[in-house]
């Protein structure tokens, strides 16, 4: 079959090699792309809010299936867009993709279906949430409502950096739109792990569970990002954990979605934190993450295509979603000065160490060919150093022994991911 994947970064490199094993995939598009996915996937070009021209590309070449992995595409409606033109496509539709598209609808669902997450009051001007903050337990947490690149969280550790907070997101409008509405939330303590699932509507089954490093520096330091690296599964997602969060969060939220009227078909990304309490929701994403994806999907022993099939039919109860006893680590090779201002464009050497190698990965996050062929740095995360192997702490020297591999100008990565190994 023929499957078109829209998105440019680490995590659709990593979803086109998952299609790569399928017995059941004969070609792969890619729109638009970038330098590493081409040796999986023919590129086309294509920006992934193009819905009408995405639409015509896939009639014409008669694709069978078409994944949306980013978020903007999926939260304004790509696969309503898609399907209206009677393609088959994996993702959830716009009015469930709102779960990650809005943090006040999935404040408001969980405290409707009791699902636990932190303590919140949601406000549409910034008059009442200073009031509200007058008041408030120190330190506190400010989230943009909508898609802000990860980035519309902030942390306050006191009543001046809250105001000047809502100034930030309501008034100077620093996320744009995002921050029409703001969400304050408790603010709660402890690790913090991403469990990403298949849903198709009813039945849930989770991947294996990863851990993010989400600052740009050692020691979580430094400003927070899209993610530098991560590592599956996290040790500290224990059989009790896995428990509890069966029973009180992910089949309650697929259920509540239903009940919404909002039935919810793709992924759905938990991201949670074991607090002192126990495991609470963070948030909600509606695609696999990036690059969670790199170390999830790097370790799925069946076939994407059957999975994904199956969420889109209503079939995932009788499909089986399984994944290797091995472990992945991925550190993030980044321009020098991300997530702030970086310099692009430099030629990468050493791409070839990764061929032919079975437990070694070179995902592209931001590359670009040069007019005479060559690969460039071409974004703030530029390539996932990824390694499988046995144990953890093998997946993490054999990552970072990769890393040397390759070189560029700016070439800038945190030497600590999976740090959090040796704790256990
Ligand atoms: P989010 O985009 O909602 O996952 O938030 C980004 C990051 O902010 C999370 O990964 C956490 O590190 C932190 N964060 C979000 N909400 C809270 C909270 N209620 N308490 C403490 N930290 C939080
Ligand atoms: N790595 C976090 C995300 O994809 O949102």
């Amino acid at each position: 079959m023929k499957v078109l994947v829209i998105g440019s970064g680490g995590r659709e490199h990593a979803i086109c090699n998952a299609l790569s094993k399928s017995k059941r995939v004969s070609k792969i598009y890619c729109a638009p792309g970038n330098a590493g996915i081409a040796e999986l996937a023919e590129l086309v070009n294509i920006g992934v809010m193009e819905f009408d021209k995405i639409a015509s590309f896939a009639k014409e070449k008669e694709i069978d299936l078409t994944i949306v992995a980013p978020d903007d595409p999926l939260v304004a409606g790509a696969v309503d867009a898609l399907e209206a033109e009677g393609l088959k496509v994996f993702g959830p539709r716009k009015n469930a993709a709102i779960l990650e598209g809005s943090k006040a609808f999935s404040k408001d669902l969980m405290k409707k279906y009791n699902i636990p997450t932190a303590a919140y009051e949601t406000f549409d001007n910034a008059d009442d949430a200073i009031k509200y903050l007058e008041t408030a337990d120190m330190p506190i947490v400010l989230k943009a409502d909508g898609l802000a690149l990860g980035k519309g969280v902030l942390i306050c550790n006191n009543l001046e950096e809250a105001k000047a907070g809502v100034k930030e997101i309501m008034l100077d409008k620093k996320f744009g739109t995002a921050g029409n509405r703001l969400v304050i939330e408790e603010f709660m303590t402890g690790r913090e792990v991403s469990v990403l699932s298949f849903v198709d509507g009813k039945t849930i089954k989770t991947m294996s569970s990863a851990q993010d490093h989400k600052r740009a520096k050692d020691n979580d330091e430094g400003l927070n990002t899209g993610g530098m690296g991560n590592f599956s599964p996290s040790p500290f997602y224990t059989e009790e954990v896995d428990k509890f969060c069966k029973e009180n969060i992910y089949q309650r939220t697929v259920d509540a979605m239903a009940a919404e009227g909002r039935e919810f078909k793709g992924v759905i990304f938990f991201g949670l934190m074991l607090t002192p309490k126990g495991p609470r929701v963070l948030e909600y994403n509606a695609r696999f993450g990036d690059p969670e994806a790199q170390v999830v999907l790097t370790r799925m022993k069946s076939d994407v295509v059957d999975v994904m099939e199956a969420c889109i039919n209503g079939t995932l109860a009788d499909t089986p979603v399984e994944f290797e006893d091995n472990a992945a680590v991925c550190v993030i090779l980044a321009s020098d000065g991300y997530p702030l201002e970086y310099k692009k464009g430099f030629e990468i050497a050493g791409l070839e160490a990764f061929k032919d190698k079975e437990d070694f990965f070179c995902f592209h996050a931001g590359t670009k060919f040069s007019e005479d062929g060559k690969v460039l740095t071409n974004g703030g995360r530029v390539l996932g150093i990824t390694a499988t192997a046995p144990t953890l702490k093998e997946a993490r020297k054999k990552a970072y022994e990769a890393t040397e591999w390759v070189s560029f100008e700016n070439k800038y990565m945190r030497t600590d991911i999976g740090r959090a190994i040796d704790e256990v």
